[in-house]
């Protein structure tokens, strides 16, 4: 799969005719590196609904006929203007053409009213992906070593999220083949070294980090 990173939260994630476009905080991100007009998604993947998350999830999905998946509030919400949404809820799993999408817990406001902040578990056509969202370190964690996870997408940020040493621990739970970091040195409050992160993961766990400038892409 290719995974192309935008900024802050924001994955494009493509494998064959699907294209996954994860926390689309486009337009307002001092960091992305292409316009929210440039992104063709098939599906939006929304994590909660604060304004970095949510970003232009509406926007794009209007304009190209994508699908978005959120949490149940947040998906009432989104179908006020938009017919195509899956609204799940923590702990369920919907089907999809190229696998599955799976709503799991994150520690963080929702954004809304009654609603619930979620990470992905993303099964794209046998290979898993975990969007953590935004959240703090959890011993959840420890559920998605059965996941297989092969890709896991950490905020290191620190301050609203994991930092980088919380999220060393949660790379220790999860197990996952590849870690990308992500929601860091968009502003100044979430300043962050990756290589630092990087170092210690690879020393203390046998996953993998890459680190992905914004526009920056990588194939695992
Ligand atoms: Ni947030
Ligand atoms: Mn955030």
């Amino acid at each position: 799969m290719k995974i192309k990173f935008i900024g802050h939260s924001c994955f494009l994630i493509e494998e064959g005719k699907y294209s996954l476009l994860f926390d689309p905080f486009i337009t307002g991100n001092p960091i992305a590196a292409v316009k929210a007009s440039e992104v063709n998604p098939t599906h939006v993947l929304v994590t909660h609904y604060h304004g970095d998350h949510k970003g232009d999830a509406l926007d794009i999905a209007k304009r190209t006929g994508a699908v978005i998946y959120s949490t149940n509030e947040i998906g009432v919400e989104f179908k006020k203007s938009h017919d195509n949404v899956v609204a799940g809820h923590i702990g369920g799993k919907a089907k999809t053409d190229f696998g599955s999408v799976k709503f799991f817990q994150a520690f963080h406001g929702s954004g809304i009213e009654g609603g619930h902040a979620c990470g992905f578990v993303v099964d794209l056509m046998g290979k898993k992906v975990y969007h953590a969202g935004d959240t703090g370190l959890t011993k959840d964690m420890e559920l998605l070593e059965r996941e297989n996870i092969h890709v896991a997408l950490l905020p290191i940020g620190d301050f609203y999220t994991m930092g980088p040493e919380d999220a060393l621990e949660a790379v220790k739970m999860i197990k996952p083949k590849y870690v990308i970091p992500m929601h860091y040195n968009t502003f100044p409050l979430l300043n962050q070294d990756p290589e630092a992160f990087k170092q210690a993961v690879e020393k203390e766990t046998r996953s993998k980090v890459t680190i992905l400038k914004p526009g920056e892409s990588v194939d695992l």
